[in-house]
């Protein structure tokens, strides 16, 4: 059968990477998630005090940033290794999230890990999750999604995921750092956040994790059979 690429956008916290997991599994196609990548990127600088100002700091951030991915049979879950340790914990505390879109925003840092996740979806049968997956990774991507969910309940659920690791966060903390990110990420220069004219629109606001993913899988076997 033909594989093809499902690109995943949209703002922070409104369920894409649970969703492009559970899409991913039923089609037995392989999840990267590209905002993880960001996010390893930021912790190797905040790690390594490396300045998001200083373009010799950026170089040297890059050369020394090896990011890849790990699939652990035990828990059937792709993990993220930043220079050989297992970081998908560390990457998601809030010392990473105030950071992550300042580090994102940097055009040398995009382009080496829109190259990284090329590599990673050459041979197709990926769901990639991220901002700019449809609009600049893979623009030709054969389903391009984009999922938006109001502030609130993206904030509602951000804080139930941070407290099931044992940070508990302020919901007002979790509003500011979430419409921050979004204005940041929607108006940076490079890659920045939009919904491409050939996207489906999923609104998750009201309509429940079984009945995103289901829409989504639904369109992306009507794609794969006519392929
Ligand atoms: O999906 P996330 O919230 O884990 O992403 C973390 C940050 O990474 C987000 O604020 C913006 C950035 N990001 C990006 O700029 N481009 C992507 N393709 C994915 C994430």
């Amino acid at each position: 059968m033909n594989k093809i690429v499902i690109a995943i956008d949209g703002y922070s916290g409104c369920g894409k990477s649970s969703t492009a997991k559970a899409v991913a599994k039923d089609l037995g196609y392989t999840y990267i998630d590209t905002g993880a990548m960001y996010r390893a990127a930021t912790l190797h600088f905040l790690n390594n005090y490396l300045s998001s100002a200083n373009p010799n700091d950026i170089a040297k951030g890059l050369k020394t940033l090896e990011i890849s991915f790990h699939f652990n049979p035990e828990t059937q879950l792709q993990e993220i290794y930043l220079n050989g340790l297992h970081v998908d914990d560390e990457i998601r505390t809030m010392r990473v999230s105030n950071k992550v879109s300042e580090i994102a925003a940097i055009p040398a840092i995009r382009s080496e890990l829109v190259a990284q996740q090329q590599r990673l979806g050459k041979k197709k049968g990926v769901v990639m999750d991220g901002r700019d997956v449809g609009s600049v990774v893979f623009p030709d991507a054969e389903l391009k999604v984009f999922m938006t969910a109001d502030l609130n309940t993206r904030a509602e659920r951000r804080q139930a995921e941070l407290l099931e690791k044992g940070e508990l966060v302020p919901l007002e903390e979790i509003l500011e750092n979430l419409s921050s990110r979004d204005r940041v990420d929607s108006t940076r220069e490079v890659g920045p956040l939009i919904k491409v004219a050939d996207a489906l629109e999923v609104d998750t606001s009201n309509i429940t994790f079984v009945e995103q993913v289901a829409q989504i899988v639904q369109k992306a076997r009507e794609i794969i059979d006519k392929e």
